[in-house]
């Protein structure tokens, strides 16, 4: 990488590929590395600076890949290392940077230090990688203590010994098959700098860090009762969960920060901390711990300009004040997607999910006209934007999967009281005439595709003027040759109420988000518009204009 391509994580545009579902080149209904790099070209085209990839690892694929058993080598299912390597030199041939997905908070049941553990003695070295303690009551019957499992039900599973016996218990902050390491043990350090290395050697530039508020946990390992209205990930007000952003978090990310500073190219950490406020996720990125950290407040806001205004200046605030770009994300393969989420009547937790049952569904025609919007906004922010995969395509949540279908952990840990989060999943579809929308060749795919989707095909949308791909595209383009990734944000007082403006380098930004709001058209050169405008900005449109 060039120089001139220093700090370039403080303004980009990532792209996040969710493999399993991106594009299967096998035919075996499941995405791989192979499909992805066939399609590399169009997310060039699309006009993003790099792509992050959900894990591919080897995995049982317990939680969709977040259950690792080899943290450096490829899952057949995915494919080989050496389609690693061609994927990433095409990315990079493209001008396209490579982030790949870190899971240290656990491994798979599966790892061979687990099963080296379960099969050592108490007290073993074995055991001192992960979190095993003695339960309590009669005969340690019960749980060491009262934490729940992120996917429901409760954090601890007890091990059977050798002889048949019950034996201690193990912590699993998520499912039963993903134990959680004991990051006090210097094994674990050394071990995640040798992945760390791994990668970075194979030319990756870059790490999404899963759980980064997690790791360590608070000695004692004392009862906690969460809020009611908790998220699944911890990102709520209130006492913080002795799990959840300890302070000793920190140390690690200074030692993986000097190990990606060995490696020339700007190579980036990027935080999934699920930590509230955004003055306390800051910490997450102070100069000498990771670069950028996922702005999950900007996610969870709900479609009100004054809140959304507030949180694009508590952001850019929080951030800045240690010296880091903000981010802003608006989906991910956790999360309900915004064409969804953003016309939602009633509260839907992170993690929950929807589906038939839920009392508050969507009206898809609100949702996408607020999804583009909502995207047409964040796109003119300051700093550094993650796009889902599909979001570009206005792709809904898939709401109406059959139970039989499902797979997340979350809707078996709850016995189906939580959806979960397949809806987020579903394979992309590229034709509307191919099987599988010409997601796999052989017309299989690991979640069933809604028929709605057809009409939503990229086919269907390159070229087309008023389309979701275009405006993307369009979105993306002006935004760099504005520069507005690097410019000042100022607001723009005086509107009406629901009613958001601000100049960003020399572009004017309104978005018209409230219920019955409107804006006379300011006068200007209109450079995108995520609705037909007249002389009027209609209620859920954004408008960028050049005064
Ligand atoms: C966060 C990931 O984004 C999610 O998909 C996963 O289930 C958990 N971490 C556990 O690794």
């Amino acid at each position: 990488m060039t120089h001139a391509d220093a700090q370039w994580w403080r303004t980009a545009v990532i792209y996040q590929i969710y493999p399993r579902s991106f594009a299967d080149a096998s035919g075996d209904g499941i995405g791989d590395l192979r499909g992805i790099t066939a399609k590399l070209d169009d997310l060039a085209a699309l006009g993003v600076d790099a792509i992050w990839l959900s894990p591919f690892y080897v995995s049982p694929q317990k939680d969709a890949g977040y259950d690792v058993a080899d943290f450096t080598d490829v899952d057949p299912l995915f494919g080989t290392l050496a389609d690693f390597d061609e994927m990433t030199a095409r990315a990079h041939a493209l001008g396209l940077r490579v982030i790949v997905d870190i899971v240290p908070n656990h491994s798979s049941d599966q790892h061979v230090w687990f099963q080296q553990a379960l099969e050592a003695a108490p007290g073993s070295p074995e055991r001192a990688r992960y979190v095993f303690r003695d339960g309590k009551g009669v005969d340690g019957n019960e749980p060491p203590n009262n934490w729940n499992s992120v996917f429901g039900g409760p954090a601890w599973t007890r091990t059977t010994n050798p002889d048949g016996s019950a034996g201690p218990w193990y912590l699993h902050l998520f499912d039963t098959s993903q134990p959680d390491f004991n990051w006090e043990n210097d094994e674990v350090l050394e071990e995640f700098d040798r992945v760390l290395r791994f990668w970075l050697d194979r030319g990756a530039d870059g790490f999404r860090v899963d759980v980064a508020h997690g790791l360590v946990k608070q000695p004692g390992l004392p009862d906690f009762s969460p809020d009611d209205d908790a998220n699944s990930m911890g990102g709520v007000e209130g006492p913080m969960a002795p799990y959840w952003a300890q302070e000793g978090v920190h140390a690690i990310w200074r030692r993986w920060r000097a190990v990606v500073d060995e490696y020339d190219g700007d190579r980036i950490l990027a935080a999934e901390a699920w930590v509230v406020p955004l003055s306390r996720m800051a910490k997450w990125v102070r100069p000498d711990e990771m670069h950028q950290a996922f702005n999950f407040a900007y996610l969870e806001t709900h479609w009100q300009a004054a809140d959304l205004r507030a949180v694009i200046d508590e952001s850019i605030a929080a951030f800045g004040a240690v010296g880091a770009p903000s981010t802003w994300v608006l989906s991910n393969h956790d999360v309900v997607r915004h064409a969804s989420r953003l016309a939602l009547t009633a509260e839907n937790p992170q993690g929950h999910g929807i589906g038939p049952r839920f009392e508050g569904l969507p009206d898809p025609v609100v949702g996408l006209r607020r999804a583009r919007a909502a995207s047409a906004l964040m796109l003119a922010l300051p700093g550094s934007a993650y796009i889902y995969q599909g979001e570009e395509l206005g792709l809904p949540e898939s709401i109406d999967m059959p139970d039989e279908a499902r797979q997340d952990p979350t809707w078996f840990r709850t016995e189906g009281e939580r959806y979960g989060r397949d809806g987020c999943r579903v394979p992309l579809p590229w034709t509307a005439d191919a099987p599988a929308y010409g997601f796999s060749p052989s017309g299989e795919a690991w979640l069933p595709q809604p028929e709605a989707w057809a009409e939503l095909a990229r086919e269907n949308q390159q070229g087309v003027g008023s389309s979701t791909l275009t405006m993307y595209q369009e979105a993306l383009r002006l935004r760099r040759e504005q520069g507005l990734a690097s410019a000042e944000l100022t607001w723009i007082d005086g509107l009406p109420n629901g009613v958001l403006g601000f100049h960003v380098g020399d572009v004017e930004v309104y978005a018209v988000v409230g219920e019955g709001a409107s804006l006379p058209l300011p006068v200007g050169q209109v450079l995108l518009a995520s609705a037909p405008v007249t002389d009027t900005i209609p209620a859920d449109t954004t408008v960028w204009l050049r005064s």
